[in-house]
């Protein structure tokens, strides 16, 4: 028998950019954020390099960014959702300013803006070159720890939610002091983060498998466009597990693509070559190292010198890979980077199950679409997890006594390798029928032996519905159907474990 706690307040599980921000935005209501590492560790936020997409520049809009927003995500991104982030992203970025992020500033004190790919204007608030992520989460950590209705344990790993009868979430479980533990509390927000840790190469924190989006679909909650999953060109194959990664900003300052032989590969890609969109510069990486060419990010001349002072986190990785950036080309390799799919919310952050809410990466706005545009997913944390925290803190439970644990068995370490692989394999960069098809038949076999994983539960989604799409959009190619001919959204949900489609 687990022992049973209640919380006067709304529950957090995550403690990356999008749950702190949930909790800070809960106020008066508290809050207690549950998370199993330490604060700025374990989360993909505080590893962010790009910056945060917002229209603050004179010669920049909103109405632009939602534009931009829109193009990338191939069809697929709802165009009220990406007003409203477009609309109160100046808005976030200034809130954490105001609780003391680093942003870089002009001479005259506005924020300085980058310009990525995609992007019609400069309009990237980025933090001395590529440490956005760590600067803005420094930020929100110190203001969360002084805030006096957050409380925060980081010794609790999530197991599962408590369910009512009529659906609703009550809590969760969690492995806590060694043993489970039930919390009940007013609402439950998941900002559990992507699925990188599926993926034999990731830039995300390996630990991040899905667990929140595998338990809100066990539970039933609707689940939008699993199978799109954006891979990052540019980490660094220097054999480390995660993968490092290599700004896109490098490109963006001129750094080109070369094979082996010193040939600069991207213009037979693509017109924009090393500005391409983000998932032809990764399926041209792919295609150059397949072939055995290899391929190497050279800013030898683009940043050259500069790179301690202009790209510190690059710089320091690379070093710890024995690759000197000023003095040679940086080994790269496409990897796991963005889940744009997950658990389906509205606006207020708001999933089907009444009382459980979602925000950050394991949810799906509907910004995102296909493609998610670069430097959107912080800004998207920052927004929506403070949506949700405040539609959190305000949502009244149903009285409820008799609850159903879903709970989740951790996937045994060998066979979390072998899925790794197959995943990458068979539901990367390129996929087709045959590769997925193998990749379902040993998420099967690891299933009747392991049960309930997160891990498997969330890399079945991604498979059986990037099988279901045959077609090729944003991050989702099938090398069997190259053309596009679905422009619909996925949604689907479990019902006893079995998936069903829901009309878009
Ligand atoms: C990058 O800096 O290349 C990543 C930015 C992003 O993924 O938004």
């Amino acid at each position: 028998m687990a022992e049973r706690r209640h919380f006067d307040g709304v529950l957090i599980v995550g403690a990356g950019l999008a749950g702190l921000s949930a909790a800070l935005a809960a106020a008066p209501t508290r809050a207690l954020v549950l998370t199993g590492a330490p604060l700025a560790k374990g989360c993909s936020s505080a590893w962010a390099q790009g910056g945060m997409a917002a229209a603050l520049g004179v010669d920049d809009l909103p109405a632009l960014h939602a534009v931009d927003t829109v193009q990338a995500g191939a069809g697929l991104v709802d165009p009220v959702m990406a007003a409203l982030l477009a609309a109160e992203g100046p808005d976030a970025v200034r809130r954490l300013a105001a609780l003391g992020a680093p942003f870089d500033r002009t001479g005259d004190g506005d924020f300085a803006q980058s310009l990525e790919a995609a992007h019609s204007r400069a309009r990237v608030a980025r933090v001395k070159g590529d440490q956005a992520g760590r600067g803005i989460m420094d930020a929100v950590v110190r203001s969360v720890l002084s805030a006096g209705h957050v409380e925060v344990r980081t010794d609790a790993v999530l197991r599962g939610l408590l369910q009512q009868p009529d659906g609703g979430i009550a809590g969760v479980v969690v492995q806590m002091d060694g043993r489970l533990v039930e919390i009940i509390g007013s609402a439950t927000i998941l900002a559990t983060g992507g699925i990188g840790g599926l993926y034999e190469v990731t830039t995300t924190p390996a630990e991040l498998q899905g667990d929140g989006l595998a338990l809100a679909a066990l539970a039933g909650a609707r689940i939008g466009d699993p199978e799109f999953v954006q891979f990052h060109p540019t980490a660094i194959d220097i054999g480390r597990d995660p993968a490092p990664l290599a700004t896109e900003a490098l490109r963006g300052e001129g750094a080109k693509l070369i094979n082996r032989a010193g040939e600069a590969f991207m213009d037979a890609y693509h017109p924009d070559a090393e500005l391409a969109p983000r998932d032809v510069v990764a399926r041209a990486i792919h295609a150059e190292r397949a072939a055995g060419r290899g391929a190497f990010l050279d800013a030898r001349t683009a940043v050259g010198a500069h790179f301690p002072e202009a790209f510190p986190a690059v710089f320091a990785a690379c070093l710890s890979g024995g690759v000197d950036p000023r003095r040679e080309p940086i080994p790269v390799v496409p990897a796991c980077h963005y889940h744009m799919g997950g658990i389906v919310t509205d606006a207020e952050g708001a999933t089907t199950l009444p009382g459980l809410f979602a925000a950050g990466e394991c949810a799906s706005t509907g910004v995102h679409g296909a493609n998610r545009l670069a430097s959107n997913s912080l800004v998207e944390a920052a927004v929506f997890g403070a949506r949700a925290g405040r539609a959190a803190a305000t949502w009244t439970a149903a009285p409820g006594k008799v609850l159903h644990r879903i709970l989740l068995n951790p996937l045994a370490e060998p066979l979390l390798q072998d899925l790794r692989r197959a995943m990458s394999t068979n539901a990367g960069v390129l996929r087709d029928a045959a590769g997925l098809l193998e990749l379902l038949a040993l998420i099967d076999r690891m299933e009747l032996n392991q049960g309930p994983c997160g891990a498997l539960i969330a890399a079945r989604l991604v498979a059986a519905c990037a099988l279901a799409r045959q077609e090729s959009r944003g991050g989702h190619y099938r090398s069997d159907y190259p053309g596009q001919v679905q422009p619909a959204r996925t949604l689907i949900t479990l019902k006893g474990g079995v998936m069903e489609s829901l009309a878009a």
